[in-house]
C-alpha cells in the first residue's frame, strides 16, 4: 500500500489510476469496523481496476472546544499496517497545513432539520465540519463512490442528503455497525474507556433493544403512539443514568429522515431506527439499532 500527504503527490495517483477511486475517509484510530469499510470498498472495486483509497485527518473543524481533538489518538503507522492487511491501495494521510493551507472559512451547512437534531443538537457546528472535509476530500479524490459506517447513521444520512442536493456523481454505500462479543459497537473512542466502564459499556446498547421490543410488541398489538414512544424513550433515558450514565438522548425516529414517526407510520412498517448518545465517565459513546 502506497501512503501520499500531499496533494500533488496524491493528483499524480488519480491521473494514472484506471478507474475512479473507492474511497473510505475515516480519522485514523482504526479498528475492525473501519477494516470492515475497506473489505467492502474492495468488494465494490471487484476487478475494475478502481483503487481502495482511505484517508486519515482528523478533522479540527468538526470538534467541538471542550472536545478531544488534541488528545484524539494518532496511530498513523500501526493504521497503514491495518490498512494494508484489508486490501486497501492508496492511503491520502494530509498535514492540516495540506488540507486547510488557509483557514477554512468556505463551509458546507447542512440543513438545520437534519443537521441541528440528534448528535447537532449536542455538537454544534459538528455536522457543517464533516460535511465541509468530506466534500473537499471528494473534489480531491474524485471517488466514483464512498463507504461509511452505519454506527455514525445521522452522519451517512447527512452525506447522503449532500451528495444529492449537489450532484456528486458518487455512490454512498453504508457498513454494517461491526460489534464486540458483548454487542458494543466497535469504535475509536472505546479506548478511553477504563476496564469497569468497559464492562458496563454494553448496556448502550442493551437499551436500545429493550427499546426495540417495546416498540415491536407496542406496533403488534397495534397500539404504538408517539406519547408511548416518549415513554420508551424516557425509560432507556432514566435506566441508563440510574446505573451513572450521563445520557444526551434516546430517541425512536424515522429510517429515511430521522423525523418523529406519526401513530399512522408507527402502526404500519414504516422503518426506524433508534438512536442514542451517552457519557460514562469521560467517555461519550454513540450507538443505533434499526427496526
Ligand atoms: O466518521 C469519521 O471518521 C469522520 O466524521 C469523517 C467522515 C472521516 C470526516 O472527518
Amino acid at each position: 500500500m502506497l501512503t501520499v500527504h500531499t496533494l500533488a503527490d496524491w493528483r499524480a495517483q488519480l491521473a494514472a489510476a484506471p478507474a475512479a477511486p473507492i474511497f473510505v475517509p475515516t480519522m485514523g484510530n482504526l479498528h475492525d469496523g473501519h477494516l470492515a469499510l475497506i473489505r467492502r470498498a474492495r468488494e465494490l472495486s471487484g476487478d475494475s481496476g478502481a483503487p481502495v483509497v482511505a484517508s486519515i485527518f482528523v478533522n479540527r473543524l468538526q470538534f467541538g472546544p471542550n472536545e478531544d481533538f488534541d488528545t484524539y489518538p494518532r496511530t498513523l503507522q500501526r493504521d497503514q499496517e491495518l490498512l494494508a492487511s484489508a486490501g486497501c491501495d492508496i492511503l491520502f494521510a494530509p498535514s492540516e497545513a495540506e488540507l486547510y493551507p488557509q483557514p477554512q472559512t468556505y463551509k458546507v451547512v447542512p440543513p438545520t432539520e437534519l443537521a441541528d437534531i440528534l448528535e447537532g443538537a449536542f455538537r454544534p457546528g459538528f455536522f457543517t465540519g464533516v460535511c465541509t472535509v468530506v466534500h473537499k476530500l471528494f473534489n480531491i479524490i474524485q471517488p466514483q463512490a464512498a463507504v461509511f459506517g452505519k454506527k455514525d447513521y445521522q452522519q451517512l444520512m447527512v452525506i447522503r442528503n449532500m451528495v444529492q442536493q449537489m450532484a456528486l456523481p458518487i455512490a454512498i454505500h453504508g457498513g454494517e455497525t461491526l460489534r464486540a462479543d458483548d454487542g458494543l459497537a466497535l469504535s475509536s473512542r472505546n479506548g478511553y474507556l477504563s476496564a469497569d466502564e468497559r464492562a458496563e459499556a454494553v448496556q448502550l446498547q442493551a437499551a436500545l433493544r429493550r427499546v426495540r421490543e417495546q416498540v415491536l410488541a407496542a406496533r403488534q398489538a397495534g397500539v404504538a403512539t408517539v406519547e408511548a414512544l416518549h415513554g420508551f424513550e424516557q425509560g432507556a433515558t432514566q435506566a441508563l443514568d440510574a446505573r451513572g450514565w450521563r445520557t444526551d438522548y434516546v430517541l425512536v425516529r424515522r429510517q429515511r429522515d430521522l423525523l418523529v414517526p406519526d401513530a399512522a407510520e408507527l402502526n404500519a412498517a414504516e422503518p426506524l431506527v433508534i438512536l442514542a448518545a451517552s457519557k460514562l465517565g469521560r467517555t461519550r459513546l454513540i450507538d443505533n439499532l434499526e427496526v
